[in-house]
């Protein structure tokens, strides 16, 4: 098999509509939850990419019953108490800290120590951020320095509790509300913005009666364990992540146009585009219809040359988080400096996206450095263009840092080669198709 894509002709004008696959976040909520429902839960359109995969099979080794038919999934959730833990068991959540954060609230209540094992990637990934609150609730943990591989076992009875989650992390927030479930009594959060698919799942999909207090700061959750729920049917709409890699190459291309049918545009999630349309993007929104909770519309980008640089308040970050190293590539093309802080989240990725946002630009030859609070100053040209070769390797497999080199590649020329040309699997399998069906060259 290959492992080594070349990238070295810029793509020409296209105008185009295209979809992208489900959404990540929403595709392994679905897994988890449907799994602690009671009956048969169906989702059209769930993403099948390597860490929806993960938490399938972890899933199933708990003794659920799930079944697959292209992107339709059926999973026969057993109620709170459904899962079997057998002794000895291990679960792999691969490449994917959402997989493996959740899941190790899902288990909570295990009889039995169980061991989560990662990835390369995912075994460097800080897990003590859930350890805390999740030892709070009662499990014990045996781990390797608050990292993977870990064991994790129950307690008897698990004690509610109250939390502050202050990372910005839905990740954590939404592990300590799938812990709150099975409790017997009422857990509450205080967390500052992070998505809020799990909030609007247990709200309108699950209706589990969890109220929801947001003040201009932060959002306050309070959730009543044992509240047993029903099968449910979901659609899962396109991922705005992986969307945003196709609005950047429409952006940064000469005379194009783009529709992106089917977005979620979840304002927790939409921080790209505010910060383009800031940038002197104009992206639009349009038909948006509300979904259970979340907005689903179309997206509509042009090329556009007069891009400016941006100071960005830090406000934004959360709902951009996974979108940074494009934000980068767009600053570079900008006509000045822009400015971006409070990215030390960006650090404990996949790979250190931050440090590699950074290697990148400088191996584009464009000026770039740190400053202090965690943050980094760029200094754009619209004229920027590159004509040299290119080798990105030793990327840990990061599923984002492989498909913006290939962005940027096709958006800025050289010649590049771009290492681990199966690490997209992970969270988009149809990007190299999507590209190469709007007229990429890769080989
Ligand atoms: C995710 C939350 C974010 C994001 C990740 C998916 C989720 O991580 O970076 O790709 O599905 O909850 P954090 O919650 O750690 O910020």
């Amino acid at each position: 098999m290959k492992h080594i894509i070349s990238i070295n002709k810029k793509i020409g004008c296209f105008k185009n509509t295209i979809e992208v696959e489900g959404d990540k976040s929403l595709s392994i909520r679905f897994i988890l939850l449907s799994s602690l429902s009671n009956g048969k839960c169906t989702a059209k359109n769930l993403l099948r990419s390597e860490d929806v995969i993960s938490a399938i099979n972890s899933v199933k080794k708990l003794g659920i019953k799930i079944i697959l038919k292209n992107n339709y999934c059926e999973v026969f959730g057993k109620g709170l108490k459904g899962y079997r833990y057998k002794k000895n068991l291990i679960l792999d959540a691969g490449n994917s800290g959402t997989t493996a954060r959740l899941l190790c609230a899902a288990i909570i209540d295990a009889y039995h120590n169980i061991k989560i094992i990662g990835d390369r990637s995912l075994n460097k990934r800080d897990m003590g951020r859930i350890i805390k609150p999740l030892s709070k609730f009662g499990a014990k943990f045996i781990d390797n320095k608050k990292k993977l591989p870990l064991f994790i076992k129950g307690p008897k009875i698990l004690k509610p509790i109250t939390y502050n989650e202050n990372l910005g992390s839905a990740q954590c927030k939404s592990a300590v509300m799938i812990a709150a479930l099975k409790t017997n009594g009422k857990t509450k959060i205080r967390s500052v913005p992070s998505r809020n698919h799990t909030e609007l799942m247990f709200k309108n999909v699950l209706k589990i009666p969890i109220k929801i207090k947001k003040t201009k700061k932060s959002e306050l959750i309070e959730i009543n364990g044992s509240t047993e729920f029903k099968k449910f049917n979901y659609e899962i709409p396109g991922d705005i992540s992986s969307a945003s890699f196709f609005i950047v190459l429409t952006l940064l291309a000469k005379n194009s146009f783009l529709r992106i049918k089917k977005i979620n545009v979840n304002p927790s999630r939409t921080g790209i585009i505010k910060i383009l349309n800031k940038m002197g993007a104009r992206i639009k929104i349009l038909n948006k219809k509300n979904y259970k909770g979340e907005i689903i519309a179309d997206i509509f980008v042009k090329s556009r040359s007069n891009l400016k640089p941006i100071n960005l308040n830090p406000k934004l970050n959360s709902s951009a988080i996974d979108e940074f190293l494009l934000i980068f590539l767009v600053a570079s093309k900008c006509n000045g400096i822009s400015k971006f802080i409070k990215l030390s989240e960006l650090n404990k990725k996949e790979s250190r996206r931050l440090d590699w946002g950074i290697k990148i630009l400088k191996m584009m030859n464009v000026k770039v450095i740190k400053v202090k609070d965690h943050g980094i100053k760029i200094w754009g040209k619209p004229d920027l263009k590159l004509n040299k070769k290119y080798i990105i390797k030793n990327f840990l497999k990061d599923h984002r840092i492989f498909m913006v080199s290939t962005i940027a590649a096709l958006s800025l020329g050289g010649d590049w080669k771009i290492h681990n040309s199966d690490s997209f699997k992970t969270s988009f399998p149809s990007f190299l198709k999507t590209l190469k069906s709007l007229g990429a060259i890769i080989r």
